[in-house]
Parts: structure tokens; C-alpha cells; sequence
């Protein structure tokens, strides 16, 4: 049996986790600041990692309780270092460190990106058993900085297909919640949103031309941003015009009440149509035998549905609490590395920007 402890700074969740065989849970504890960010409408990182020096050791300290284990029953710890945010990056990062020099542990420093691709490898509790993912594999990653699609031939290999040219999809999806005022974060807000809309009643571009296998959103936006215009102006000059209170249409415009539903639903429905249109080219042209989803937009029901539904191999998606950032996924990612026998010196630093091929065999 091997127990691996994983770590998790990188933006807004202080996490710690015990993966035991890089598949099973023994504990998974993560501390959330969207709270604590909410009144900014997004991650303020100075006050990130402020929040993650002081949980990171009662995050750790409740880790290793709830998975009734000390630090003797550790065989690694493996703690990421980018990418994210420096600050916060950084404060994981040292603590992993010293766990590692104090107890004569191994040091695994791992890509956030590729813990979100192992989430896929965790067996989800309420599971007896999942067959370990087989290659070669098309990987989906989703988050609120990265849109990437991965071809996987093996363990640690990476070719990166494509990429967002602009924004990331989960990015798409918290500023068109902010322009809509539906607040952060907006993936989840959104999802809700559209519950009741019509995902046909706007027709926002795909961008499905813009490289093979490449994504841009922020067109989608701007689509977004203008249909917004367009409703305020077309219903300020409504409530102008029939005179019935005394104000400009300029003035009636702000207060015009928006389709939300239905701006939410087609919004929707274009980041997805777009995701799962090029992942089924990957599979179509790459002859996949399977497709992982990871990161936090992979929580998204209609996501799920779709690719489902269109992919022709089977899809898999980790449940979502595994699809948010936590360090069950970092765990897992790092008992791969190290029964490879890979490991990282006590000098490992954070890289802000660290792309997921710098971390490929
Ligand atoms: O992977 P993650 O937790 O953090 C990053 O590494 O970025 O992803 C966060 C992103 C946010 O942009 C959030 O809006 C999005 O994932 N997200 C969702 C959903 N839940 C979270 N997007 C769409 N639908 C959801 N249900
Ligand atoms: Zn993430």
C-alpha cells in the first residue's frame, strides 16, 4: 500500500488529500475562499495567499486525521507548482517542502494541470470498482485559465493538440456571469440560470474555424456584451416612448429586465458546442479509445450530456468534486510520477505560467 499526500495551493482552495495507490481516498480536505473573494467579483491574490498561510497546516493536520494515518505511513508527498498564482503557489509549495525535508519524504512537484487529468484516474466513492483509464487517450481540460486539448499516448505524455487563443472556457463563463450580474463564480451561476432557458432563442458563434483544434471565446462574449446592448437600448426606448414615468432611455435602459434564462441557456450552449465538436475531430483523427473531461467547467451538466452523447468512445468526467481544484487529484498524479520513479529536488521552485508539455516524459 502506498500513501501519497497531495497539496494544493495553486488559487482559491487551500486543499490536502490522502490517495492511497493513486486511486482510493483516504481523506480529502479543502478550504474554500470564494467567500472571501466574492465581494471582489474574483480572485484577489494577495488576499489568496494570505488565506492559504493560515490553513495550510490545519488542512494538512485534518488530512492526515481523517485518513488515520502519521507521517511514518507516508510514502511521498507531491504538492504543485504551477501553474497559478505565485503567492499562493508558493505557500504549498514550502509546505510540501518542509513536510519533505523533516520526515525524509520524497518530493514530487507536480503540474495543476495534470492533477486534473488523474482526477479521472480516482475511484469515486460511491464506486466499487472503475477500470484504470487506457490509451490512447483525447483529454478535455476546462478550468478558469486553461482550455486545452490533449492527446495522451501513456503515462506522463503529452501532445498538445490545442488551446484557447483567448479566453479559457471557465473564464467565458465568469465574465459573461459578471456582464450578466449574476455574479462569481459564474460557471455554476450560469448552469442554474439556463435551467429554464431556450439554449436556440440567440444564436452566439462557435468560432469553430479558428484552428484545427484550437477555441477562442472571447468573440462569444462580445456577442454576448452586444445582445445585452441591443435588449437595454430596445427596452429603454420602449419604456421612453410610452411616456408612463419621466425618464430618457438612456436612464430606462439600466433597468431594463434581461431574458436571463435565455441569454444563459445559448451562452451555454456555445462553449459546449464548441468543446465537443473539436474533442470528437481529436478522437475522429486520432483514433482514441477514450476521452478524460477535467477541470472545473467538467462539472457542467450539459457538458457531461453532450459529450456524451456525441463522442463516440466512452467519455469519462471525475464527480464533481473532484473536477473543482482540490489535492485528492495532486495525490494521484503524484503516485504516478513516483512509481516511475521521478522526483524533484528541495530546490523545486513555482512557475507561474508552467505549460503542461514541461511536465511531459
Ligand atoms: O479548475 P478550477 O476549479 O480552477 C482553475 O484551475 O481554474 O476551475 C474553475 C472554473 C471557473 O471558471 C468556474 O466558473 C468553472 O470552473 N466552473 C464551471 C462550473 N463549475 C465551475 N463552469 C461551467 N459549469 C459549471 N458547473
Ligand atoms: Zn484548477
Amino acid at each position: 500500500m502506498t500513501l501519497v499526500l497531495g497539496i494544493e495551493t495553486s488559487c482559491d482552495e487551500t486543499a490536502a488529500a490522502v490517495v492511497e495507490d493513486g486511486r482510493s481516498l483516504r481523506s480529502n480536505v479543502v478550504s474554500s475562499q470564494i467567500a472571501l473573494h466574492q465581494q471582489y467579483g474574483g480572485v484577489f491574490p494577495e488576499m489568496a495567499s494570505r488565506a492559504h498561510i493560515v490553513t495550510i497546516t490545519p488542512v494538512i493536520r485534518q488530512a492526515l486525521e481523517q485518513a488515520g494515518i502519521g507521517w511514518d505511513d507516508l510514502a511521498a508527498v507531491a504538492v504543485v507548482n504551477g501553474p497559478g498564482l505565485a503567492g499562493s503557489l508558493l505557500v504549498g509549495l514550502n509546505a510540501g517542502k518542509a513536510i519533505a525535508f523533516a520526515h525524509g519524504l520524497p518530493l514530487l512537484g507536480i503540474n495543476h494541470l495534470e492533477a486534473h487529468i488523474y482526477a479521472n484516474w480516482l475511484i469515486p466513492v460511491s464506486v466499487q470498482k472503475l477500470e484504470e483509464p487506457w490509451f490512447p487517450l483525447v483529454c478535455l481540460i476546462v478550468s478558469g485559465g486553461h482550455s486545452d486539448l490533449i492527446l495522451m499516448h501513456g503515462h506522463h505524455e503529452y501532445e498538445l493538440l490545442g488551446h484557447t487563443l483567448d479566453d479559457a472556457a471557465g473564464e467565458a463563463f465568469d465574465k459573461v456571469a459578471r456582464l450578466l450580474g449574476l455574479g462569481y463564480p459564474g460557471g455554476p451561476v450560469i448552469q442554474r440560470t439556463a435551467e429554464g432557458g431556450n439554449p436556440e432563442a440567440f444564436h452566439f458563434p462557435r468560432a469553430l474555424h479558428v484552428g484545427q483544434y484550437d477555441f477562442s471565446f472571447s468573440g462569444l462574449k462580445t456577442a454576448v456584451l452586444r445582445e445585452v446592448q441591443l435588449l437595454r437600448r430596445a427596452g429603454g426606448q420602449e419604456v421612453a416612448e410610452r411616456g408612463e414615468r419621466l425618464v430618457d432611455a438612456g436612464a430606462a435602459a439600466a433597468e431594463v429586465s434581461l431574458p436571463l434564462a435565455d441569454l444563459a441557456a445559448s451562452f451555454q450552449m456555445a462553449v459546449i458546442d464548441a468543446l465537443v465538436q473539436k474533442t470528437a475531430d481529436a478522437v475522429a483523427n486520432y483514433r482514441a479509445r477514450l476521452v478524460l473531461i477535467a477541470g472545473g467547467v467538467a462539472a457542467n451538466k450539459l457538458l457531461r450530456l453532450e459529450m456524451t452523447r456525441r463522442v463516440p468512445v466512452e467519455v469519462r468526467f471525475p464527480p464533481v468534486h473532484f473536477c473543482t481544484d482540490n489535492a485528492a487529484m495532486v495525490a494521484s498524479a503524484g503516485y504516478y510520477r513516483f512509481v516511475s520513479g521521478l522526483r524533484s529536488g528541495l530546490d523545486l521552485d513555482v512557475v507561474p505560467n508552467l505549460a503542461l508539455t514541461d511536465s511531459a516524459r
